[in-house]
């Protein structure tokens, strides 16, 4: 036996209906709100990612050298390359620059449920919006795709980590790997770096301010325990909780000053959702404001946005009960006999081209095996296609959940199955 890499899955086709229906409500969404789909290369260059993602992701990427020689990654996210392709062909495209992406990405994070190796995600970004519309924008666009995904249990937690950088008055580097440690809660690392940094003194502050969670007036407490550094951030996360009820976006909303983010770009708001149903690896999607472009030699430009966990809201849509949209096969058709075959499968072809699902017998079974067959894949009908009817233009349709079976003519086939003429070009009728 040759077993799957660690931590890859095997879709299957009932996992992959539930995956495709949040995925096509995710594109949905998008397209709604006025975003165009981009998709960048699977395999990006490491220079793209080193040292930008920060920690969090280095660690984890799976990196290599290709045959040439040259440092590559598998993807570990989608908005460094979508930046890059801002960058490199997108500057002078009006503004805002509305993208989102869909697919897998790769990260080697030790596996557990609901964390992956090589896991989906719905990824949208804002370029060049003013601040105030584009965070709320895109925090709408995450909670509202969730909620068309038909996933309601979510909390939205929101938080700033531009007033937590400003407090932090040493280099971007510096603040990273403080940042890095206390959003894993590694508080010995978060010691050891504020150690390095000469800002021991902060210590308690950052560990009081990260357990302040609830409604606008942790706002208040946060600027209290900062000493007023801030402010504009905290005013900022008032306007785009206002801003979001115009979305229709009020219920499950809380501000978290505990929300730091992984990533190194961050500057700005940040944001993470997380569903109640889905154990450790609860946090269904994140994001917020960054500064990539200029990394990217670009001109600086406020950049917004976020990733959901596609894999996650599969996982939260079977908890809470979604509807999975059922296998469906229209009919099955059964030739009766070698001589039949050939219009059998002319029948068939007539009837997938007017959009019915239809399978055919492919091993040349007698008539009681495929009617057994047709049973266990779960057919409505089978179509039945024996030399005599055909002879006067008919065939046998049998109602595979009554057992019924009449004849009908092959010209009437397709509409007896509630289809009444060929659409993706299909071979006509006759
Ligand atoms: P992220 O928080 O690293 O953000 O990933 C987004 C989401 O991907 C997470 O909230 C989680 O649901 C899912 N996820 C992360 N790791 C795994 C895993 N190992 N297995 C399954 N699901 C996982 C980003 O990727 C940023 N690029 C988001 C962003 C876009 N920020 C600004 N623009």
């Amino acid at each position: 036996m040759i077993e799957r890499p660690r931590g890859t899955r095997d879709l299957d086709p009932a996992y992959l209906a539930r995956h495709g229906h949040v995925e096509s409500a995710f594109r949905r969404t998008a397209v709604a709100f006025g975003f165009r789909e981009v998709l960048p290369p699977t395999i990006e260059s490491l220079d793209l990612f080193h040292a930008k993602a920060g920690p969090g992701i280095e660690a984890e990427m799976y990196a290599f050298k290709d045959k040439g020689g040259r440092d590559v990654v598998l993807r570990p996210e989608f908005t460094a390359g979508v930046l890059r392709h801002y960058v490199n062909d997108l500057r002078s495209a009006p503004k805002p620059v509305k993208l989102y992406s869909l697919g897998p990405v790769f990260r080697y994070e030790e596996p557990q449920k609901g964390r992956y190796r090589e896991f989906w995600q719905f990824s949208s970004e804002v370029i060049g919006g003013s601040p105030l519309d584009a965070d709320a924008e895109v925090v709408a666009l995450a909670v509202q795709s969730i909620r068309n995904a038909g996933v309601r249990q979510i909390e939205t937690r929101i938080g700033h980590i531009g007033m937590l950088r400003s407090y932090l008055k040493v280099p971007k580097e510096r603040q990273n790997g403080i940042l890095h440690a206390l959003d894993k809660r590694n508080f010995e690392r978060l010691h050891a770096e504020l150690d390095a940094a000469g800002l021991l003194d902060v210590e308690d502050t950052l560990k009081d301010l990260i357990t302040l969670r609830g409604g606008p007036e942790v706002l208040a407490k946060a600027s209290d325990l900062l000493g007023g550094v801030g402010t504009e951030g905290f005013d900022h996360l008032r306007r785009v909780l206002d801003r979001l009820a115009a979305y229709g976006v009020r219920d499950g909303l809380v501000f978290d000053m505990g929300i730091i983010r992984g990533l190194a770009y961050y500057t700005g708001m940040v944001f993470q959702i997380h569903s109640p149903n889905l154990g450790a690896e609860d946090q269904v999607g994140g994001g917020g404001s960054y500064a990539l472009a200029e990394l990217f030699g670009g001109e600086p430009i406020f950049s917004t946005g976020f990733a959901l966990g596609t894999d996650r809201i599969v996982l939260a849509s079977e908890v809470e009960g979604v509807p999975a949209a059922p296998h469906k096969l229209d009919a099955y058709v059964i030739p009766i006999g070698e001589g039949v075959r050939t219009r059998a499968f002319e029948i068939a072809a007539t009837l997938r081209g007017t959009g019915l699902a239809v399978d055919i017998d492919l091993v040349g079974r007698g008539p009681s095996k495929n009617l057994d067959y047709a049973n266990a894949v779960g057919a409505r009908w089978a179509v039945l296609v024996g030399e005599k009817e055909l002879a006067a233009g008919n065939v046998a349709l049998r109602n595979m959940e009554t057992g019924d079976q009449r004849e009908v003519a092959v010209a009437q086939l397709a509409s007896e199955l509630g289809m009444d003429k060929p659409r993706f070009g299909g071979v006509e009728f006759r």
